[in-house]
């Protein structure tokens, strides 16, 4: 039963995370975190909107995305398409005066993104992100331990993220191989989260040094290496690749303080983090302590919340999709700003073409 505390959700692309996201709202319903309603859906492929539909018990499908943008029974737009789609669809929702969450990466490019985060803005619109990596546990445990602790100056971050490349295996998908509908490859696509992530660490960066190659040919990057400089005098790196080995996704963060460590292990079985601060001896923290933070992070409890909720929130799958759905449906529902927002997606995108026009140039590139 509906009633005024109803979040009501229409989502634009059933594939991969739009079914995603659709697990994390039942989860979020079923455990009675949120109440949501999700109101009805749209995909140009009609066999993954009828699936989608059957699995989820959902009435009302559209094949044209204005139609569920319009609406009236729909208030937050999920836009769950391929990348080159975002910028027409987030329009629409604007247009309609609705809330809306893209997915990441926003646009082919920062000036798309730019635009898009004027339109929100400018329409005073509730505008969400898919940077799910804000509501991982362990980066929200680290981020608490720097709170806490004195690790000193920040000297050096280094992120190593690897996947197969999604054009089959996890994330199978045509459209990842084609630069005119992604905007590039493992950097703009996959590694704009690690991006994000560093600049939330370390702060604003200044300059942007890349090298890409195409090793398999193809006219998205399949590796990126990239050297940013902090505005705080740290160093960051990113060494990003799509290969052909089938494994697991693996990241793995190392930040390097004057007086302390942290490395954080994300792949999908050996999840930790460890940390050492000068005089002390190493700690090694597993999901069980992590959690705590990321249901802080919430405003949950976990007293007062069901052990199913807890499972919901923090179990790997949905689990971080579910967190960064129940913090951007709260914040719809309180009338504040969702976090991360399109300002953070732009401010990651910034880097992203820097870093592309680093390659073409050979140099470095200045970005404040
Ligand atoms: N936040 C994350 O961690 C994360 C993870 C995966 C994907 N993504 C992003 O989500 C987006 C979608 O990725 P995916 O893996 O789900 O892709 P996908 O190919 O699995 O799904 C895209 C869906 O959009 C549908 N679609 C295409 N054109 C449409 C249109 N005009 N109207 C309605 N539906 C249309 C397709 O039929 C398909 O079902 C991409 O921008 C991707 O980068 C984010």
């Amino acid at each position: 039963m509906s009633n005024k505390n109803t979040l009501h959700v229409g989502l634009i692309g059933t594939g991969n995370i739009g079914k995603t996201h659709l697990i994390s709202f039942s989860s979020l319903q079923e455990t009675g975190l949120l109440d949501i309603d999700i109101a009805a859906v749209c995909d140009t492929d009609q066999d993954s909107l009828a699936r989608a539909a059957d699995l989820f018990d959902i009435k009302t499908t559209y094949l044209d995305y204005n139609k569920l943008v319009e609406n009236p029974d729909v208030d937050i737009i999920y836009v769950c398409t391929p990348t080159n789609l975002h910028s027409d669809m987030v329009k629409v929702a604007v247009k309609n005066h609705k809330a809306v969450f893209c997915e990441k990466p926003l646009a082919r490019s920062s000036p798309q993104a730019q635009v898009m985060m004027a339109m929100t803005r400018d329409a005073g619109v509730p505008a969400g992100v898919g940077l799910v990596l804000r509501y991982d546990q362990f980066l929200l445990f680290a981020k608490r331990l720097l709170d806490e602790h004195d690790f000193g100056t920040p000297m050096l971050a280094h992120i190593r993220d690897d996947q197969r490349f999604p054009v089959d295996y996890i994330y199978y998908s045509h459209w990842r191989g084609n630069k005119t509908i992604a905007g590039g490859g493992t950097l703009i696509e996959h590694s704009i989260h690690d991006i994000d992530i560093l600049r939330w660490f370390l702060g604003d960066i200044e300059s942007v040094y890349a090298r890409t190659s195409h090793f398999a040919g193809r006219d998205v990057e399949d590796h990126a290496s990239v050297i940013m400089n902090h505005t705080s005098g740290a160093t960051s790196t990113l060494d990003s690749v799509w290969h052909w080995v089938e494994r697991p996704n693996e990241r793995y963060l190392e930040f390097f303080f004057e007086k302390g460590y942290i490395g954080i292990s994300l792949e999908s079985d050996k999840r930790y983090l460890e940390y050492h601060l000068q005089g002390d001896a190493p700690v090694k923290v597993w999901d069980e302590t992590a959690n705590a933070a990321l249901l802080d992070e919430l405003g949950l409890e976990s007293k007062s919340i069901s052990p199913a909720a807890i499972e919901a929130l923090t179990c790997v799958g949905a689990e971080r999709y579910t967190a960064l759905n129940y913090a951007f449906l709260k914040a719809v529902k309180e009338k504040i700003s969702p976090r991360p927002d399109f300002g953070d997606a732009v401010a990651a995108h910034n880097i992203v073409d820097a870093a592309y026009e680093s390659t073409d140039k050979g140099r470095c590139i200045a970005l404040l």
